[in-house]
């Protein structure tokens, strides 16, 4: 952990740059190159620290991955071939990692215990296994279940018909793939719809469902089949310069290969609603998950209401629209975002903290937070609490602020954007 001493004296942003792989996309591409028989060739995967923690679980457990730059190869039997691996799997900071793995291990032959870091051991587990175990999984843990580091016995599995109780990708997707394995017809019902890319590459790796409004259902013992997979650029990544460029002055940044899938793209729709100065240019390249360039130029902004179905489509920007509030003109209200409180930190208090410390007027609600603009922000010292999101909410903070800006860490932004400095170097000038 080592500090990070921001001094930018307010630049303005100016150029393009290229977003890195889609962390979701990521991790499922190995996941599933990994389920399925045959080869998978990945482009643009992105070599963020969590990704890394996937590569290294499937690898434990036999599975041949060559990473060459972005581009990933698997080669796999499939499932039966796994070995049962002799150490424990390690899945570091990464919530999808872990939760995903659960559904996937609990349908395969073998014996394993997975663990993750400090972060991963506070973080509820239960509202994977309680379904899992419905299924028929065997899985163990501390607090019955609910923390790592949990252990998981391969077995037969019966499908289920499972209402979600919380809008969370993660659940649905470690259910669709023990459902993968299991007899029966799994069937996910979802009243929030959260981000579909398990479903979608489902699809892709040849499996057949059905999604009718926010019901999935398919058969279980499908076989997979390795295909390639192009990752689209990740766009709680282009999040944070879409935000720094609507708040430097005279800025203009084109960002290229978004991720637009409609199910992740509510920052979209809260940047236009506050006015911002954005033009969205789609793509056609990408046949499974679409993309687009973004333009965004310095704006004039107010403020608005987040809430309601929007906020699966933008939970992980939800601190960097903080930041953004701060610069609009009038009030932002955010609120149902309790999910904020059980991601890698407790995002609410986190980052009304950090932000106070930089003299934003924001308060922190049940649910969310209330935050009044525009505010001139001042340097500060402040906490990431090994946050990617939260150290990078700060870096760009550091944009505007008279006065430097210190991170305690800025290591933990190469979670999900180790290419994150660097591309603040290319634009700012
Ligand atoms: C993710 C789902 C979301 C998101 C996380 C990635 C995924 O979590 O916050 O960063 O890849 O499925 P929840 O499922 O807990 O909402």
């Amino acid at each position: 952990m080592s500090e990070k001493v921001l001094q930018y004296h307010k630049p303005s942003l100016q150029g393009h740059l290229t977003i890195p792989g889609d962390k979701s996309v990521s991790h499922r591409s190995v996941m599933f190159g990994a389920i399925a028989t045959g080869k998978t060739t990945v482009d643009g995967f992105l070599l963020g620290e969590d990704c890394l923690s996937t590569i290294d679980c499937f690898r434990k457990l036999g599975v041949k991955i060559d990473v060459d730059g972005t581009n990933v190869t698997i080669e796999s039997a499939g499932m039966e071939a796994w070995q049962e691996p002799s150490e424990v799997l390690y899945t570091g900071n990464s919530g999808t990692t872990t939760r995903l793995m659960l559904g996937i291990l609990a349908g395969s032959n073998v014996h394993s215990v997975m663990t993750g870091d400090a972060s991963i051991g506070k973080r509820p587990m239960r509202r994977v296994i309680d379904p899992l175990r419905q299924m028929g999984a065997h899985i163990t843990g501390r607090a019955d279940g609910q923390y790592t580091p949990l252990a998981i016995q391969g077995s037969t599995l019966q499908a289920i018909d499972y209402q979600m109780p919380v809008a969370s990708a993660q659940v649905k997707s470690a259910i669709l793939l023990a459902g993968l394995r299991a007899q029966g017809t799994t069937v996910v019902r979802e009243t929030e719809i959260s981000r579909d890319h398990t479903e979608r590459m489902l699809r892709q790796f040849g499996a057949q469902l059905t999604v009718e409004e926010g019901v999935i259902s398919f058969e279980g013992g499908q076989t997979l089949l390795g295909t390639h997979v192009s990752v689209p650029g990740d766009i709680s990544s282009a999040a944070f310069f879409l935000v720094a460029g609507a708040i430097c002055q005279d800025s203009k940044v084109v960002l290229e290969n978004v991720g637009i899938n409609p199910t992740r793209d509510g920052v979209i729709e809260v940047l236009r609603n506050m006015g911002a100065s954005m033009t969205v240019v789609p793509n056609e390249d990408n046949q499974f998950e679409p993309t687009a360039t973004i333009t965004i130029e310095t704006s004039t902004l107010k403020g608005t209401i987040i809430e309601g179905d929007i906020i699966p489509r933008l939970i992980d920007e939800i601190p960097i629209l903080a930041l953004l509030a701060t610069q609009a003109h009038g009030t932002t209200i955010i609120k149902d975002a309790e999910e904020l409180k059980v991601k890698e930190t407790d995002r609410i208090t986190a980052v009304v903290d950090e932000l106070q410390k930089l003299g934003a007027r924001i308060e922190a609600t049940k649910d969310g937070m209330v935050i009044e603009g525009p505010t001139p922000l001042q340097g500060a010292s402040l906490k990431t609490y090994g946050d990617h999101r939260i150290g990078m909410m700060g870096a760009v903070a550091a944009l505007i602020t008279n006065g430097a800006v210190t991170l305690d860490d800025a290591e933990c932004i190469a979670v999900s954007y180790p290419s994150f400095f660097e591309h603040v170097e290319a634009v700012k000038k």
